[in-house]
Parts: structure tokens; C-alpha cells; sequence
């Protein structure tokens, strides 16, 4: 099967690519609004780009009506947002941030997460995740126009709360313990319970 992409309506574009670029990460972005109101949302269209600076992106598309996601408006007034990763135990709550709530109000309060305090941003940390990354704003660049557009927002990571459960006695993250989830075409997930080893090349 070949696939013209220049030929394809914007919503058979975006299905092919969430249906086979996968599995995806997902990163649960946690933002605040310039009146304080806080914001939760998963967006799976994520990934970390450099450690120098440690930057990662995700990105936003806005709805049919080329509304900017409450994500995107709170991180372009407040240049803070706090990425928290998933585990499994987490996936229920994540998925109900994707509903539509009004402006203003809480994912955290509407669908019962608890919250802790970040440290140098003021954007919430989601209290159980296993790895939460405290982020400033680097840059949001646009990407097409109207419904369907992307902000694609570039973050610098200031911190990193990794919960010591995650840690082998080696000090680093055992992926057994660390347990995400990713995301697949649809209404599809895979679990990280899966897993192989692969030795990597010898470099010269
Ligand atoms: C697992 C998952 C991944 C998602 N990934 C994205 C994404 O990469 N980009 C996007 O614009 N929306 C994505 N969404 C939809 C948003 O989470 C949804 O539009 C949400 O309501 C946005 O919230 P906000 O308006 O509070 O920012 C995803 C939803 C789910 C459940």
C-alpha cells in the first residue's frame, strides 16, 4: 500500500502517523494559568530531545476551531509546565485528563489525583508518578495553521523527582519498577511489562 501524504485530508494524516509511529511515550503535562488555576492533560506526541541543555518537546494541536489546547495558553502565560511520566496504576486517571473540562478547572480535583508541590516551577507535581520533570519554557514553535495545528513546546528540564522505589541497587532506574505505559494507534496502549535486552554494538 502507498500512502500520497500531500493528497491526504488532515485527519487520515494524523490517524496514519498515531496508528503506526509507535510505541509512543506519554507525557502527563501539568501547568498552571496566570490566575493560578491548575491544568492536567496527557500528550503522547512527546520525547526527550538533548541533555544539553537537558530539553524535551511535546506536542499540541489545536481543536477543529484552531483553539490552542489549555496547555498551550497556560504554558505561553506562565513559561512553566511539569511533565510527569505514567505508570500503569496511573492509566485511568490519565486517560480522564483527556476530557474536556471548562477553562479553569482541575484535573486534579475533578478526577481525584493527588498533587504534591514542584520545587522551582509552580506547575503541580501528579503526587504518584514515578519520574516527574520540573520544566521551564524554551520555546513553542507553530506548526500549520487553524484546527489541527501544532504548538510544539520545547521545555528545559531544571529538575527531576524520581521516586527511590524505582532505583536498583545499582542506582539507576530498573524499567521492572519504572512499569509505563505507552501509547499505540486508537484506543491502544502497551505496558513496558514486556522486555528484551539487546547488547549494543561495540564502539571502536
Ligand atoms: C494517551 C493520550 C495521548 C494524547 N496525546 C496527545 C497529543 O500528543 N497531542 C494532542 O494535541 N492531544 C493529545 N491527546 C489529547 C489531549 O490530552 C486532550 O485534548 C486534552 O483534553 C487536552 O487538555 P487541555 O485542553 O487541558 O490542555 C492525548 C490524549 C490521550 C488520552
Amino acid at each position: 500500500m502507498f500512502i500520497d501524504f500531500t493528497n491526504l485530508s488532515p485527519r487520515d494524516a494524523y490517524n496514519w502517523m498515531a496508528d503506526t509511529i509507535t510505541p509512543r511515550p506519554i507525557a502527563w503535562v501539568s501547568t498552571i494559568s496566570a490566575e493560578g488555576k491548575h491544568n492536567l492533560a496527557p500528550f503522547s506526541f512527546f520525547n526527550g530531545i538533548t541533555g544539553s541543555p537537558p530539553t524535551l518537546m511535546f506536542s499540541a494541536v489545536a481543536n477543529r476551531g484552531g483553539i490552542k489546547k489549555d496547555t498551550v495558553r497556560n504554558i505561553e502565560e506562565t513559561k512553566e509546565f511539569v511533565v510527569n511520566l505514567v505508570p500503569y496504576a496511573l492509566t485511568e486517571q490519565m486517560n480522564a485528563c483527556a476530557a474536556l473540562l471548562p477553562h479553569g478547572e482541575s484535573e486534579f480535583d475533578a478526577f481525584g489525583i493527588a498533587s504534591s508541590a514542584a520545587t522551582r516551577v509552580k506547575p503541580f507535581l501528579v503526587a504518584e508518578a514515578p519520574v516527574a520533570f520540573e520544566c521551564t519554557l524554551h520555546a513553542v514553535v507553530s506548526v500549520g495553521e487553524g484546527g489541527g495545528a501544532a504548538s510544539v513546546v520545547f521545555g528545559t528540564i531544571v529538575a527531576a523527582h524520581v521516586k527511590d522505589a524505582i532505583l536498583g541497587a545499582d542506582g539507576r532506574v530498573d524499567p521492572a519498577l519504572l512499569d509505563t505505559v505507552g501509547r499505540l494507534g486508537g484506543e491502544n496502549y502497551v505496558s513496558t511489562r514486556d522486555r528484551f535486552v539487546l547488547k549494543r554494538p561495540d564502539r571502536k
